[in-house]
C-alpha cells in the first residue's frame, strides 16, 4: 500500500511538494505579468529599450512557469493554472521599475530555494536535480537586474539625457549575459 502522503500510487511526489511547485507556478506567472505591465509603462513613457528588454523579460518567465506545470505533470502530479491578482499598472520612473524587478527577483530565488531545501529534505532528488536549473537561472536574473539598478547611480537618474543613456544600456543587458 502506498503511504498516505503519496498523491497517487504511480507518483513519488508527495503533495507538499505539489503544492509548492504550484505556488511557484503561480509566482512565475505573476513575474511574467508584472513584467509586461512594466514593459507597457516603458513603451508608453518613450524608453523603447526598456521595453522591449521587459517583453523578452515577460516570455521568459512565462518560460519558466510551463517548464515547472509540465514537470509536475510529468511526474504524476497536478499542475493548477494559476489565478493572478491585480497587477501594477502604474510606476513613478524608469529607476522605481528596475528597483521592483531586482526586489521581484530576490524573492523568487528565495522561494526557489526554500522548495530546494523541502526536497534536500525529503529527499526528493529528481524534483531537486530539476530545480537545479532555476537556480543558476536566478543567479542570471538577479544579476541582470542589479545591472540594470545600478546604471541609475553610474549614470545618474536626473533629466531627459541620463534617462536616454540607462534605457540604451538596458537594451544591451541581454546581449550581455552568457545565456
Ligand atoms: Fe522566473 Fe525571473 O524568475
Amino acid at each position: 500500500m502506498a503511504p498516505k502522503h503519496q498523491i497517487t500510487k504511480h507518483s513519488s511526489l508527495i503533495k507538499e511538494t505539489e503544492n509548492l511547485l504550484n505556488q511557484q507556478i503561480e509566482k512565475e506567472a505573476s513575474s511574467s505579468f508584472l513584467y509586461l505591465s512594466m514593459a507597457s509603462w516603458c513603451e508608453r513613457e518613450g524608453y523603447d529599450h526598456s521595453a522591449d528588454f521587459l517583453y523578452a523579460q515577460t516570455q521568459e518567465e512565462q518560460g519558466h512557469m510551463m517548464r515547472i506545470f509540465r514537470y509536475v505533470n510529468e511526474v504524476g502530479g497536478e499542475a493548477t493554472v494559476p489565478e493572478i491578482g491585480a497587477i501594477k499598472s502604474s510606476y513613478g520612473s524608469l529607476k522605481e521599475i528596475f528597483e521592483e524587478a531586482l526586489k521581484s527577483e530576490i524573492e523568487v530565488t528565495k522561494s526557489i530555494g526554500k522548495i530546494a531545501t523541502h526536497c534536500l529534505n525529503i529527499g526528493d532528488h529528481a524534483t531537486l536535480n530539476f530545480l537545479n536549473w532555476f537556480v543558476k537561472e536566478q543567479r542570471e536574473e538577479e544579476k541582470w537586474a542589479r545591472k540594470a539598478v545600478s546604471l541609475f547611480s553610474l549614470l545618474g537618474d536626473e533629466g531627459p539625457f541620463h534617462l536616454f543613456s540607462i534605457d540604451k544600456e538596458i537594451g544591451k543587458l541581454r546581449n550581455k549575459s552568457p545565456n
